[in-house]
């Protein structure tokens, strides 16, 4: 979501804060801004739109090494610069920037206003500029004025909420106050400078020493390095580690956009999920991360997966997976629905994160919810280090690799072949014999060369273009494991292309959605060579009776192609794995309909690549 990055020392800070919001832009892009400590005051940009506009206002060459910076995803209030961050106080010797959301922000404002304090934006986080401000003022004996740590410690404990904030005093030009929680943040520590930012990402170009900080601490960040508090009192030991296994900011490379270089890493990706952990010679797989001997195994009673958008979807997939392979209940769930429902947690079950960011904040409340309930919770997780993969200690990364355009394709395939992996290790303890178990694996181990051989030569994806640019709604249909791909479809066209669309498991369709059904409705139905595709031809055939026009996605050399308007055929696998190459022409057709449209592919309107507000 939106990102935060800052700087103290003896360096220009302004080249450092400009670099570090082009690097999180993918999080947040409405508008962004910077202040820096110059000239015993504090000098404040702010823009709508792009980091880049922003950096055409900003001197190079200003003054000044100390300095905060934010670009931003609209929680509270519209897309203007009156909104943007950073929030001044009234005086504007105090700059916020602020990650999440508070609460209690209709309280703390009245009260605020009823002391005279005029508020200049309508969000949320100016609430904390003028709170620290007043602490800072003297305005309760029981805090020290002029103490830039105590005041933001004051403030903080009369909000309520999720932040990651860093606070710039004009008066304390020596020193950024940052504060954590829910929403990550992370100092480095250099070498006469040191740094913040909400994800690693924006410091390996100038450090990979690094302090993660923790929910409910403060931290005093100046050229020297860190100090850890309690936001209730008492000082933190600060952990350094150093970062490894970061990325860097790769580009399109020889790609017109992240997204379409993305859909092409997956034969790459999946390689990179699968190797070292299928076992080939025993039929089995391994994944050290999770820890869990086949003992652990045998006892499993239950396995539930957790996750939003498309990493919901790979849970779909992954329950069904479970289920039929390995026979043990498994089920997946919204994670942003799950902890309101004061949910049963077994303690003999496995429940796994699913998120390729790691920093999804519904799915890490999930993950709380859990262990609060003494539940077991892994996490099935892209980026390393990131807040679920902490939060969950044990788990499997799917080692997509950096994805950095909104719209999520290589994750997904990751997560469901990290699913198929784990569902492997299962079922070899539980129902699959050696032989059986060989098969799998070698079936899993020859989809990424599919998925290269289809993507070399998709069809006719352009033709399916045609069809949806001008629709008002698009319907997809799929059942059992084609269900969430088509889901998955429909998610990826709404969210690049803007066009309506609804998906439907193909046999609930006659309970309503027919009724949706024109002259030339464009369908497109999910049905690889698996036990279920004669029942969704059933389905097909009521579309095509209503003058609807159907393109298949289908199974390569499967005959039924002559059934639809459109054929799309992808490489033939086992039914289980075939979500991996299904979700392709879904994934290009979106691309190539967001193109043809002409909209923001990489950054989609209204949109974000990780989603830390609830
Ligand atoms: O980082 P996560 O996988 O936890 O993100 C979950 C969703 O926000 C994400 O999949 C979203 O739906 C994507 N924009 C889909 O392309």
């Amino acid at each position: 979501m939106c990102g935060i990055v800052a700087t103290v020392g003896h360096s220009p800070a302004i080249p450092v804060l400009l670099d570090g919001l082009r690097r999180l832009e993918y999080r947040g892009y409405d508008s962004a801004g910077l202040a820096v400590a110059r000239d015993g005051g504090l000098t404040v940009y702010r823009r709508v739109g792009r980091v880049r506009e922003l950096a055409a206002q900003v001197p190079e060459d200003l003054s000044g090494s100390v300095g905060i910076a934010h670009t931003r995803w609209a929680t509270h209030g519209e897309v203007t610069e009156a909104n943007a961050h950073p929030h001044l106080d009234g005086v504007g010797r105090i700059a916020v920037v602020h990650n999440g959301i508070i609460e209690n922000m209709g309280a703390l404002k009245a009260r605020l206003q009823a002391d005279g304090v005029v508020f200049r934006s309508e969000t949320d986080s100016e609430v904390l500029a003028h709170l620290i401000s007043r602490y800072f003022e003297g305005s309760d004996p029981a805090v020290p004025a002029d103490d830039p740590v105590a005041a933001v410690r004051a403030a903080l404990r009369v909000v309520r909420g999720t932040w990651g904030i860093a606070v710039l005093f004009a008066d304390h030009p020596d020193l950024i106050v940052a504060a954590r929680n829910g929403s990550p943040l992370v100092v480095g520590l250099g070498d006469g400078q040191s740094y913040l930012a909400s994800d690693p990402h924006a410091l390996v170009a100038y450090t990979r020493r690094v302090v993660f900080l923790d929910d409910g601490e403060v931290a005093c960040i100046d050229a020297n390095g860190v100090q850890t508090f309690h936001v209730d009192g008492g000082v933190v030991d600060n952990n350094v580690e150093t970062l490894e296994d970061v990325w860097g900011d790769e580009g399109r490379g020889a790609y017109p956009h992240l997204m379409l270089k993305e859909i092409h890493e997956q034969p790459e990706a999946l390689d990179r999920c699968l190797s070292g952990r299928v076992v080939p010679e025993n039929g089995t797989a391994k994944l050290g991360g999770l820890d869990l001997e086949p003992r652990d195994l045998a006892r499993l009673t239950r396995v539930g997966l957790l996750g939003c958008g498309t990493a919901y979807f790979a849970c779909q997939v992954g329950a069904q997976l479970v289920e039929q392979l390995a026979r043990v209940p498994a089920k997946a769930e919204i994670a942003s629905e799950f902890r309101h429902r004061n949910p049963v947690v077994d303690p003999d079950a496995l429940f796994l994160a699913v998120s390729q960011s790691g920093e999804t904040a519904d799915t890490l409340g999930a993950v709380r919810e859990i262990q609060v309930k003494g539940g077991t919770v892994m996490g099935v997780v892209n980026v390393v280090g990131s807040s679920i993969a902490r939060a969950c200690g044990r788990g499997v990364y799917i080692h997509s690799g950096p994805e950095m355009a909104v719209a999520s394709t290589k994750a997904f395939s990751n997560m469901v072949a990290a699913m198929a992996v784990f569902t492997l290790m299962l079922a070899r303890q539980r129902t699959l014999s050696a032989h059986e178990g060989r098969q799998y694996v070698e079936e899993l181990r020859a989809v990424p060369d599919l998925v290269r051989r289809y993507l070399a030569d998709p069809g006719p994806i352009d033709t399916l273009v045609k069809w949806v640019t001008d629709a008002r709604m698009v319907l997809f249909l799929g059942r059992g494991l084609s269900a969430p791909v088509a889901a998955e479809g429909a998610l990826k066209l709404m969210e690049v292309a803007y066009v309506p669309c609804i998906a439907y498991p193909a046999g609930e369709m006659k309970h309503g959605p027919i009724a949706l059904l024109e002259r030339q409705s464009p369908v497109i139905v999910v049905a690889p060579r698996d036990e279920l595709r004669d029942k969704t031809l059933s389905n097909l055939q009521e579309c095509k009776a209503r003058g609807a026009r159907v393109a298949l996605i289908h199974t390569e050399g499967d005959e039924i192609a002559d059934l639809a308007d459109l054929s799309i055929p992808v490489p033939a696998t086992s039914p289980l794995f075939s979500p991996l190459l299904t979700v392709l022409p879904l994934q290009l057709l979106a691309y190539r309909t967001g193109l043809a449209l002409g909209r923001d592919i990489d950054r989609p309107r209204n949109l974000a690549k990780s989603v830390t507000v609830e």
